[in-house]
C-alpha cells in the first residue's frame, strides 16, 4: 500500500474539514482527504444563514443566542459548550467576512440578517434578526470561502479519497487508511492528529434534504474501532423540504415572512406557537405539521401543506403580526424583493416543481434533516470516549459528525453553519498543537488489514441481494417508524428490519468486480455504514422512554428530566449495542417547559 505521512489529517471537505485545515495548515503539514471535490460537499446546501448575535438591525446579545440554543435543545445541549459558540460566532462571522465571503447587506452596509426559527429577543419574546445571509446560499458561499483560503495556505488535497477506517495503535491515534477512486488502490495516511469531518448520515431515511454522500462514514469507522456514538436518537426533521423529494426549502423563506397553510387554507402555526408561529424551532413545527396532516388537514387530505411567499400573503400576514422593517415602516414585499432574496429557492422550485414560488404556494412535507448525535467530543473538538469524558491523543472531530453537544435533542436553524466554523477552527488548533508536542506514532504493522477485508469481502461475495433493495427497505421503515413521532411497536418493527436487513446485507453481490472508478463496491460499503447507524439510532431511541426535542414519542410524550436529562452513549461490541448515560453539562439555566 501506498503510504503518506502528514502531521495532521483531515477527514472531509465541507466546511468543517476546510475551518479546521485552515487553523491546521497555520502550524503542522496537513492534508484534506475527500470522498467528493470539496466545493460539491454538503455545507453547500445549507441555505438560509449562519447565526450570531451581531445585531446589524436590532438589539442582540451572545447570552440571548446562548439561552435561545439551550431552549431549543429541550435542555439537552451541553450549556458551557453553548455559551462558548455562541460567544464566539461574533467574531467568527466577522473573520469569514474579511476573508471576502459575500454577505448581503443592510442599507448602512452591515451584514444583512433574516430572523430563523427559536432565535428570540429574549425580553419581548418575539423573532430576532440573527442569521446572517448570502442570499439563500450561505453554506455555499462559506464553503467556496473556505476553499479558497485553504489553497491560499497551501493546504494539499486528496480529491476523491475514500477514507475507510481510523488507525488507533496503543490508545493514540496513527492515521487513516483511504482508497483512491481513479485507481481503487489502498493508501495509509499516517497522522499525528486526525481530524473527522464528515459530516452526517441523513440517507437512513426516505424522504431527506441530504446529500448521497451522507452516509455516516466518519462514525461508522469511529464506531468499528470501539469509540461511542452520543445522542444518535435526537435525529432532526426540517419542517420544509419540497414534497416527495425532501429537497430543502429554507427557513429563510418563514424568515422574510412565509407562513405554512393547511388544507383548509389555515395558517395553522398561531395554535401550536402563539408567539412566534411559523418561526417555532424545528421540533415543534414539524409535530405541527404531521398532526395537521393526520387529521386530515393536509392538502386535498394528503400528506403535504403548503409554504407559501406570495407577496400578497407575506404583506397580509406581517401586517396582522405587526412586524416592522429595520427602520420601523410597515414590513411590505414585492416578487422582485422575494427573488433577490431566495433566488435558489424559486429556482429550484420551478425546476423539480414547476411551481413559481411568487406565484404559488409551494407543497413541503417535512424532511430528515440533520443529526444532532455522532461522535463525542469536548468543545476543543477533542474526541471523547467514555462517560468520565476521557479523550482518545490525537482524535478529533467537527461539523455535523461530532456530538459537541450543542445541539443537545434539537438544533436551532443555523447554528450548523456556526458549529461547523467556531469547532472546525477549534479542532484544527488542537490538533496542530498536539501534533506539534508529539512524535509520529507507531503505524501498526497490519494497518491496511481491517478496511481491505470489509472491500474483499463485497467485491467477492456472490449471493442474491442487490445493495438498492436493501437500501430502499431500510429508508421505508426508519421514516415510517423511526421518524418525526414513534411508538415502541413500531420501533420494534424497525429494529427487527434493520437486524435482517444486516443479514441480507452480508449476501449482497455487486457485478463491477474491477478496481478502477469502482462507485458500486464503495456505494455498497457506505449502505453497511447506514445500516449499522439505523440500529444505533433505532435501540438508542427505543431505549429512551420519553420525549425530548426531536425525539417524539406518543407512548412517552413528556419530557422526563428526573430520569432522561442525560446522554446517550452507544458501542458496537461484537455486534451488539451496548448503552450507558453521562450527564448534562448545566451552567446557568435551568430546565422549564419550552413555550413559543
Ligand atoms: O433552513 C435552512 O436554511 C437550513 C439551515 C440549517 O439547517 O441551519
Amino acid at each position: 500500500m501506498k503510504k503518506h505521512q502528514y502531521e495532521v489529517i483531515i477527514v472531509g471537505g465541507g466546511g468543517a474539514g476546510l475551518m479546521a485545515a485552515l487553523y491546521a495548515s497555520r502550524s503542522a503539514s496537513t492534508a484534506v482527504l475527500s470522498k467528493l471535490y470539496p466545493t460539491r460537499s454538503h455545507t453547500g446546501a445549507a441555505q438560509g444563514g449562519v447565526g450570531a448575535a451581531l445585531g446589524s438591525s436590532e438589539e442582540d446579545h451572545p447570552e440571548w443566542h446562548t439561552f435561545d440554543t439551550v431552549k431549543g435543545s429541550d435542555y439537552l445541549g451541553d450549556q458551557d459548550s453553548i455559551e462558548f459558540m455562541c460567544e464566539e460566532a461574533v467574531p467568527a462571522i466577522y473573520e469569514l467576512e474579511h476573508m471576502g465571503l459575500p454577505f448581503d447587506r443592510t442599507p448602512d452596509g452591515k451584514i444583512s440578517q433574516r430572523p430563523f426559527g427559536g432565535h428570540t429577543n429574549n425580553i419581548t419574546k418575539k423573532p430576532v434578526r440573527r442569521a446572517a445571509h448570502a442570499a439563500d446560499r450561505t453554506g455555499h458561499m462559506i464553503l467556496q470561502t473556505l476553499y479558497q483560503q485553504c489553497i491560499k495556505n497551501q493546504v494539499k488535497f486528496f480529491d476523491e479519497f475514500h477514507v475507510v477506517d481510523v488507525l488507533v495503535e496503543n490508545g493514540v491515534t496513527a492515521g487513516v487508511v483511504a482508497i483512491e477512486l481513479a485507481t481503487g488502490e489502498f493508501h495509509i495516511f499516517h497522522a499525528k492528529s486526525v481530524i473527522i469531518a464528515t459530516g452526517g448520515h441523513g440517507r437512513i431515511w426516505e424522504i431527506t434534504s441530504n446529500a448521497y454522500a451522507y452516509t455516516g462514514d466518519g462514525l461508522a469507522i469511529t464506531l468499528r474501532r470501539g469509540i461511542p456514538a452520543e445522542d444518535m436518537e435526537f435525529f432532526q426533521f426540517h419542517p420544509t423540504g419540497i414534497y416527495k423529494m425532501g429537497i430543502l426549502i429554507t427557513e429563510g423563506v418563514r424568515g422574510e415572512g412565509g407562513v405554512l397553510i393547511n388544507g383548509q387554507g389555515e395558517r395553522f402555526m398561531e395554535r401550536y406557537a402563539p408567539t412566534v408561529k411559523d418561526l417555532a424551532s424545528r421540533d415543534v413545527i414539524s409535530r405541527a405539521m404531521y398532526i395537521e396532516m393526520s387529521e386530515g388537514r393536509g392538502i386535498n387530505g394528503k400528506n403535504y401543506l403548503y409554504m407559501d411567499v406570495r407577496p400578497e400573503v407575506v404583506n397580509k400576514y406581517a401586517a396582522i403580526d405587526g412586524r416592522k422593517r429595520s427602520d420601523g415602516r410597515p414590513y411590505e414585499v414585492t416578487g422582485e424583493e422575494i427573488l433577490g432574496k431566495l433566488p435558489d429557492i424559486i429556482d429550484f422550485c420551478q425546476t423539480y416543481l414547476g411551481v413559481d414560488p411568487i406565484m404559488q404556494p409551494m407543497p413541503v412535507q417535512p424532511t430528515a434533516h440533520y443529526a444532532m448525535g455522532g461522535i463525542p467530543t469536548n468543545m476543543y473538538g477533542e474526541v471523547v470516549i467514555d462517560e468520565n469524558n476521557t479523550v482518545l491523543p490525537g482524535l478529533y472531530a467537527a461539523g455535523e459528525v461530532a456530538c459537541v453537544s450543542v445541539h443537545g435533542a434539537n438544533r436551532l436553524g443555523t447554528n450548523s453553519l456556526l458549529d461547523l466554523v467556531v469547532f472546525g477552527k477549534y479542532s484544527g488548533l488542537k490538533a496542530a498543537e498536539y501534533a506539534r508536542g508529539v512524535d509520529f506514532p507507531v503505524l501498526p504493522p497490519d494497518a491496511g488489514d481491517f478496511a481491505r477485508q470489509q472491500f474483499d469481502r463485497i467485491r467477492n461475495a456472490s449471493g442474491k441481494e442487490r445493495a438498492v433493495d436493501i437500501a430502499s427497505e431500510m429508508k421505508k421503515v426508519m421514516f415510517d417508524h423511526v421518524g418525526v413521532f414513534r411508538v415502541d411497536a413500531g420501533m420494534r418493527t424497525a429494529l427487527a428490519k434493520v437486524r435482517e436487513l444486516r443479514e441480507r446485507y452480508l449476501e449482497v453481490s455487486v457485478m463491477d468486480k474491477g478496481k478502477l472508478f469502482n462507485t458500486e463496491i464503495l456505494n455498497t460499503w457506505e449502505l453497511g455504514n447506514l445500516l449499522e447507524l439505523a440500529e444505533v439510532t433505532t435501540v438508542s431511541a427505543l431505549a429512551r422512554t420519553e420525549s425530548r426535542g426531536a425525539h417524539a414519542r406518543d407512548d412517552y410524550p413528556k419530557r422526563n428530566d428526573q430520569d432522561w436529562l442525560k446522554h446517550t452513549l452507544a458501542w458496537m461490541r461484537n455486534g451488539e449495542i451496548e448503552l450507558r448515560y453521562k450527564p448534562v453539562v448545566l451552567t446557568k439555566y435551568e430546565p422549564k417547559e419550552r413555550v413559543y
